[in-house]
């Protein structure tokens, strides 16, 4: 357990020393502040505005190797099944691999994608999926829609994303469709997924006559798929290996290939591949994901910190901060080991965050005066992507970042005022800025990627398993216990007085 690993002790010594420590006095050594910046490529992320120094990086590298992070990535790497639980390997590298990009798999998808994109009759594509059928794409399509509605016409169809079992929100995508020029992607790695299934098959009587040929399913259960009525040439699938928040760069990203081009969404798979490189290959002392995910318990287990907030200056990638709550939150919210022992320390710490500047104007009153800290992911394009900029447009992107900036300096330095309290900005308040050049599909690739592998180190230290999710299933059961109360009209004697109460108000209810 990593409680009992001897970096343990000394990190905590050092967490003692920090808090006695002011980050402006830290960030006054432009020594340490440089060394405290890592890059490979274009990405630069800089890690000054955090209660780091030297020997507590090297604390980390110490409580790594002896929560064996290098055996347990090399199990990973080789493909062994690391995803105990579920008796799986984990693929989702895999995906994005050069033998994937050569594959008939990957043919298939190119060219139907390019199909939908050409044909002319395609107006609209509706994806219906949830979690990770979901957010990875959504997010992915609105980061890269520079791509699409850059300085050139718009390309391809209009696509669109479903989740909610909500029926408003098929409703109102539906409102703007028409049946005849529609394809709707049905993902589901299961193809089982209550709330997904409904959809479908309320997208299918929508379909109506047109369902034969304008219905497609992307699943990693294709028996499943062709039982629902898919024939063979209507479906996409991918390895049972690949978990559902991990699962963008498979066939689950059909959606994402539609909208923004084979090519492109090749790119995006190559900048993942660049950030696998880099996981694999760089040593400790600069391995951007092995230093950010020991940056996450270090901020989680020695400084006490229960929240991270992302903040994406680009505002594409204004759907970026909910992909990095399932992600971190579905893989690490865990309390047992791998092995299935109870943990005595924090895991998964609380994901959330919007995209600036906006959130400047409405929370960001509380990280700078409230009463908690919150260390803070600020991620930053340097310069915009395809907008076909004049030079004013290229000003508001320097404005951008003048805001990002003095996001992190403010946090941090703060700003003694002790005449008035209400003015006074203590400080101290830790973040990383993560930059690059330009979102492109290849640093968007390479910055997902860059994610998925801060959630892997962190999960390995903390010894939990970051690829299973059997916290989700109670519910499920329980949603369906109900579903089953309302359909039979009959409240068994063992539920609550208030779930009973609120079942009969709805009861019969079919409008
Ligand atoms: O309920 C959680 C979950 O299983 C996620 O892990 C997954 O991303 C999502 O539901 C959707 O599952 P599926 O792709 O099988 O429909």
């Amino acid at each position: 357990m990593f409680t009992q690993l001897p970096a343990h002790a000394d990190l905590k010594i050092a967490a003692d020393r920090m808090k006695s420590t002011a980050l402006p006095a830290l960030l006054a050594d432009a020594e340490r502040a440089r060394n405290l910046v890592f890059t490979t490529d274009d990405l630069r992320v800089d890690l000054s505005r955090h209660f780091l120094d030297a020997a507590i990086i090297d604390h980390l590298f110490a409580l790594a190797e002896q929560a064996n992070l290098n055996t347990k990535l090399s199990e990973l790497f080789a493909g062994e099944r690391v995803n105990l639980s579920e008796d799986r390997p984990v693929m989702h590298m895999a995906q994005r691999s050069a033998d994937r990009l050569a594959s008939a798999e990957y043919k298939r998808l190119a060219d139907f994608a390019t199909a939908c994109r050409t044909d002319g009759t395609i107006l609209d594509v509706i994806n219906i999926g949830i979690g990770g059928s979901d957010l990875g794409p959504a997010m992915v399509s609105a980061a890269l829609a520079a791509l699409k509605h850059g300085d050139d016409t718009p390309t391809g169809p209009r696509l669109h994303y479903v989740s909610n079992v909500d029926p408003s929100h098929l409703h109102d995508v539906l409102i703007g469709c028409d049946p005849a020029h529609s394809l709707v992607i049905t993902t589901s790695k299961t193809f089982t997924t209550a709330e997904t299934m409904r959809n479908a098959a309320l997208a299918k009587t929508w379909l109506g006559d047109h369902a034969n040929g304008r219905m497609v399913g992307v699943t990693a259960n294709p028996a499943e798929a062709r039982d629902w009525g898919l024939s063979d040439d209507r479906i996409f699938d991918f390895d049972q290996g690949v978990g559902g928040r991990y699962s963008v760069w498979s066939a689950v990203g059909l959606p994402v290939m539609i909208d923004i081009g084979p090519d492109a969404f090749t790119q995006f798979l190559r900048g993942a591949a660049a950030m696998d490189t880099h996981f694999r290959t760089a040593p400790l002392s600069q391995n951007i994901p092995v230093i950010l995910g020991l940056l996450r318990v270090w901020n989680r287990n020695y400084l006490g910190l229960p929240t991270l907030g992302i903040m994406p200056y680009d505002q594409r990638l204004s759907l970026l901060p909910a992909w990095a709550q399932q992600l971190e939150m579905e893989s690490n919210g865990k309390s047992v080991t791998r092995h299935g022992d109870p943990v005595d320390y924090p895991t998964a710490p609380v994901i959330w965050g919007e995209a600036g500047t906006g959130c400047q104007h409405s929370f960001f009153q509380a990280l700078h005066q409230g009463t908690d800290i919150v260390p803070l992911d600020i991620l930053l394009p340097l310069r915009s992507h395809r907008l076909g900029l004049d030079g004013a447009w290229s000003a508001s992107h320097k404005v951008l970042v003048a805001n990002a900036l003095a996001q992190a300096e403010a946090l941090a330095m703060g700003f003694a005022n002790n005449a008035e309290p209400h003015r006074h900005f203590a400080g101290g308040r830790p973040s990383s800025l993560i930059s690059w050049d330009q979102s492109t599909a290849f640093a968007i690739g390479r910055l997902v990627a860059l994610y998925e592998h801060i959630t892997t180190v962190s999960g390995f230290v903390w010894d939990v398993n970051s690829f299973d999710q059997w916290g989700v299933e109670l519910g499920k059961v329980m949603a369906k216990r109900f579903e089953a109360v309302l359909a039979d009209g009959i409240i068994p004697d063992d539920m609550s007085a208030t779930a009973a109460d609120l079942l009969s108000q709805v009861m019969g209810d079919d409008d």
